[in-house]
């Protein structure tokens, strides 16, 4: 059964391919375009897709769109403006609604699908959002059993729900309708923090450890045991034109986005990230009672939150947790591709590594090489002579194998730097990313190596938990602790990436450290390089000193080569 998921109707386009309930490929259309979070139709990804296993369209057994149809969103907002939940003038009301009703025309999916591919054998299939989010985390998380837990902005009606997944079945439990949402509160903190919400999430999550407590939120945010309660009166009211003004009101006005940030605003950071984590901790109390399964599946963009995500098994509120590494709407593309086999009885495999994108071939690296008339050289051990460099001091660019699916990097399209010398933050923040000195970055680190690194450790190979940093341990990845003493890990294993491992390997043998500085090989607001020509180009405009290129050195002087 060869099945198509795509994430189409917000932002973040993506699709997957899958073969039996096993994914095969799965790519977010940003990669391609070079827009970050693209919304658009993800007609480069499809295209992507089908080509990675020699597919046409008429050889796909299902289409699969994971939202409901526009409409549903629509309706949804109806019903929210006539019960009071979304607070909208009547003149507004009428406008959105024929405005997106001809959008919803123009920018059909089933009918820019017909344009760029022709019909699908079988026609197209519509997954509820959060069941497609659910199904990318249960579907792969290798558990027979378990409570799945989806945060997120919105679905088409959706804000939080609990599900029970139990062998080929994944039933509804409960939900917390639109507007009744953390993401909805967390994002429009982002954007009162000048930061763009629905994207830059993280650099409030970043921002949070340099606060402390002393603003109030509990009249945007209520939390109980039995849940959460969120005030999108006061969230979402768009006098004045804009739909912060009672946030304005309440805590003062919003930072523009070069403004210097001020205490007010790393304390309001603190408390939303407080707030959430509650909230959170909340609904998974709330989940795992109700289902009875104490191993937990998240999926939702507020599921990158790793802050919080860390807290779950530290407080001992699961014993295991998957968290889908795509847990953004990217994500909703695999839940959509594996929706179908899981009803048909194929469960499928758990997903241990998220290397789902492409991988350049031996010739388009070559080719890039001559083309460029670059210095360089062919190594024998890339992963030795990485761990070299990085001893001397030097960040590099490092591309190697299958992209990762989901925002992070995780040793194919990274950036790598000596984590013991604390400097080497500043360096690739003011040299490499030209972003904000206080945005940490993660380490990597090797599996065996992480308990006696972090408190609480438990295996993360997608980037997705925080832990406190061993005490005695933090001189040795000084570069990679947050100002809280905390870091957000990734755990290493041969089978996973064996290039990758080796290199950290043979980084702890030559400087006793079992862990290197790992971030997105990007430039500052660009998309993670998906081409050799993306790693040169990004190589050559900013201040790495190295880039490891499948087998190959690039050094920017001949001298630095050999
Ligand atoms: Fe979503």
């Amino acid at each position: 059964m060869l099945t198509l998921g795509i994430n189409y109707g917000s932002h973040d386009s993506a699709a997957a391919i899958a073969q039996d309930g096993q994914i095969l490929f799965a790519i977010a259309e940003e990669r391609l375009s070079h827009k970050k979070h693209d919304g658009a139709f993800p007609a480069h990804a499809i295209r992507a897709s089908l080509a990675h296993v020699g597919a046409k369209v008429a050889d796909l057994d299902e289409v699969a769109f994971g939202w409901q149809p526009p409409s549903a969103a629509r309706f949804a907002d109806l019903r929210n403006f006539i019960s009071g939940a979304h607070p909208m003038r009547w003149r507004s009301v009428l406008r959105d609604h024929s405005i997106r009703w001809l959008e919803e025309y123009r920018s059909d999916g089933e009918r820019l699908f017909r344009r760029h591919f022709g019909p699908p054998r079988n026609g197209f299939k519509r997954v509820d959002h959060h069941y497609a989010h659910a199904m990318s985390a249960y579907a792969v998380s290798g558990f027979d059993e378990a409570t799945v837990v989806v945060v997120d902005g919105r679905g088409a009606w959706e804000a939080t729900s609990i599900w029970h997944g139990k062998g080929t079945e994944l039933r509804l439990v409960e939900m917390f309708p639109w507007p009744n949402s953390i993401g909805l509160f967390y994002a429009q903190f982002t954007a009162w923090l000048g930061f763009e919400k629905f994207s830059d999430e993280w650099k409030v999550m970043g921002l949070a450890p340099y606060g402390g407590p002393g603003v109030d939120l509990a009249k945007f945010i209520n939390v109980s045991d039995g849940g959460y309660s969120v005030n999108s009166r006061l969230l979402l009211d768009s006098r004045n034109g804009s739909d912060l003004s009672l946030v304005e009101e309440a805590i003062g006005p919003a930072r523009k986005p070069d403004e210097p940030l001020s205490d007010l605003h790393r304390d309001v950071a603190w408390a939303v990230q407080d707030a959430c984590e509650r909230a959170e901790i909340a609904v998974i109390n709330r989940a795992v009672s109700l289902v009875g399964s104490r191993n937990l599946c998240l999926a939702g963009g507020v599921a990158l939150n790793s802050k919080a995500n860390g807290l779950f098994l530290s407080r001992n509120l699961v014993d295991r947790i998957f968290i889908q590494p795509a847990a953004a709407d990217d994500g909703v593309a695999i839940g959509a591709a594996l929706a179908a086999p899981l009803a048909a009885g194929l469960r499928s495999r758990e997903m241990s590594k998220a290397y789902l994108g492409p991988q350049s071939s031996p010739e388009e690296i070559e080719a890039a090489l001559r083309t460029y008339k670059l210095c360089y050289r062919m190594l024998e051990d890339p992963a030795e002579t990485a761990a070299d460099l990085l001893a001397k001091g030097q960040l590099i660019g490092w591309y190697q194998g299958r992209e990762e699916f989901g925002p992070r990097a995780l040793g194919n399209r990274s950036i790598l730097a000596d984590p013991r010398d604390v400097r080497n933050r500043d360096r690739v923040n003011n040299a490499v990313k030209f972003r904000e000195e206080w945005r940490p970055f993660a380490p990597s680190v090797l599996e065996e190596a992480g308990p006696s690194l972090f408190e609480h450790y438990h295996t993360t190979p997608f980037m997705t938990l925080t832990f406190q940093v061993r005490p005695e341990k933090k001189k040795d990845i000084a570069a990679a602790v947050h100002v809280d003493g905390s870091a957000r890990v990734q755990s290493v294993t041969r089978e996973q990436n064996q290039r990758y491992y080796d290199l950290i390997k043979h980084f702890a043998a030559k400087t006793g450290v079992p862990s290197v500085l790992n971030t997105s090989f990007n430039l500052k607001g660009e998309t993670i390089v998906n081409s050799p020509f993306d790693a040169i180009r990004t190589f050559y405009t900013s201040g790495l000193d190295g880039l490891i290129l499948d087998r190959y050195l690039i050094a920017k002087k001949p001298t630095d080569i050999n």
